[in-house]
């Protein structure tokens, strides 16, 4: 037997290599995605050996995150229950399968990780292992353990020497190029605000610049290619608008959403530039998206939103929504002109080669083009069925 952990560094997944080491006596191999949360990867390496991994394999995935996983999703102007952009539910596929990918490359059969029987994140780990190696032997420690208070897992990392870190950790939270996220402690009632000095990536709106910032985003197929002209990696994108988005104030969010396994959840989250591109996103789709497309494809956003919530990156119905989202944005071209400020994003200019705004149509001065007395018949047989019942009532 050998296992290959999904492993941050901290405390749970600390003890958890520790406790698979002991428990199963066989070499575990301790798998760190890097995903754009900033981490010092030597001391991850460093405290995973010192805590018994066979071996330590740190992923950079950056690259492939934001190509493959964040674009496509926001191609798709996925977002669930009308607010979470999905920055957690998008990451943990991806971490998946490079975990199935290490488990066949160091001949290890059993795959494991450090999501709680709670939560939406051993699900969205489990069924991507499952779809992408259905052989792989699957150890949830937080669903077999007794070492299920914070007080158990604090003895048991002091017993075993690891280290325990202290105050200022008492979030649960998860962080990548797409979000931070927040839960627990003061935030489980959902009437308290949270403290400022919770958030640790975005300028407070208050504290934010009393001037405001313009930032022009260029697209290509529904994906993002250039910020005020400079063309740039998806990964460069990402990043720019993450630093732009942080310093104006702009992504955060505190909802209370509703997990798959059924309970709601009080989350607060900073999504600094995914806010920015959902938004510049949306308004160059109101120039260059037919109406109908436009309709059936938003009919579609809570359906692709739940299957990304709930896990099922890796799936049939996925694979269907992905290139029907796609499809739609072949003509989604242009650049989108956005004012930052004080945590608002605010489109206030768009354009396209291939527009379908046609300014001869809608202008209030005189036009060549549009015959106003169509509109009388167009209304009339619109109103034919509510004339009929009118006339039925009123006999
Ligand atoms: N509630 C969010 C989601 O389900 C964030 C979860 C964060 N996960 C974590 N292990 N802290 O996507
Ligand atoms: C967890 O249980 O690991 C965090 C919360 C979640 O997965 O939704």
């Amino acid at each position: 037997k050998k296992i290959v952990l999904a492993y941050s560094g901290g405390l749970d997944t600390s003890v958890i290599l520790k406790w698979l080491a002991n428990e199963y006596g066989c070499p575990v191999i301790a798998y760190s995605a890097d995903i754009g949360q900033e981490e010092d990867w030597d001391k991850v390496r460093e405290k995973g050996l010192a805590t018994g991994a066979a071996k330590v394999v740190i992923s950079d995935l950056k690259k492939e995150f934001v190509r493959d996983f964040i674009f496509p999703a926001y191609r798709a102007n996925a977002i669930y229950e009308g607010s979470y952009l999905l920055g957690t539910s998008l990451a943990r596929p991806l971490i998946a399968k490079e975990q199935v990918r290490i488990a066949l490359a160091e001949g290890a059969d059993t795959v494991s990780h450090g999501a709680t029987g709670k939560g939406n994140d051993q699900v969205r780990f489990e069924l991507s292992y499952l779809a992408l190696n259905p052989n792989l032997q699957i150890i949830a420690p937080w669903r077999i353990w007794d070492l299920n208070s914070r007080s158990r897992l604090v003895a048991y990392a002091e017993k075993h020497g690891i280290p325990v870190p202290t105050a200022n950790k008492k979030y649960s939270s998860d962080a990548n190029l797409l979000h931070i996220s927040y839960e627990g402690d003061l935030l489980e009632d959902p009437w308290n605000e949270p403290e400022e000095s919770m958030f640790q990536w975005s300028v407070s709106p208050e504290k934010a610049p009393d001037k405001p910032s313009y930032v022009e985003i260029e697209f290509r197929a529904g994906d993002p290619c250039a910020i005020d002209g400079e063309h740039l990696e998806p990964l460069a994108i990402m990043q720019r608008l993450n630093r732009l988005g942080a310093a104006n104030g702009i992504g955060r969010l505190d909802l209370v959403e509703n997990r798959y396994v059924g309970m709601k959840s009080r989350g607060v989250y900073e999504t600094p530039g995914g806010t920015i591109l959902h938004i510049a996103h949306r308004a160059l789709e109101t120039i260059t998206l037919d109406r109908e497309v436009m309709a059936i494809r938003d009919s579609l956003v809570p359906t692709y939103s739940r299957l990304v919530y709930n896990g099922f990156w890796f799936s049939p119905e996925m694979q269907l929504l992905q290139r029907t989202m796609d499809d739609a944005q072949a003509q989604v071209n242009g650049v989108v002109r956005l004012k930052l400020y004080k945590g608002n994003c605010v489109a206030v200019g768009r354009k396209s080669d291939n527009s379908l705004y046609a300014h001869d149509f809608v202008t209030f001065e005189a036009d060549h083009v549009y015959d106003q007395g169509d509109a009388t018949g167009f209304i009339r047989l619109n109103a034919l069925r509510l004339r009929i019942q009118a006339l039925q009532r009123n006999k």
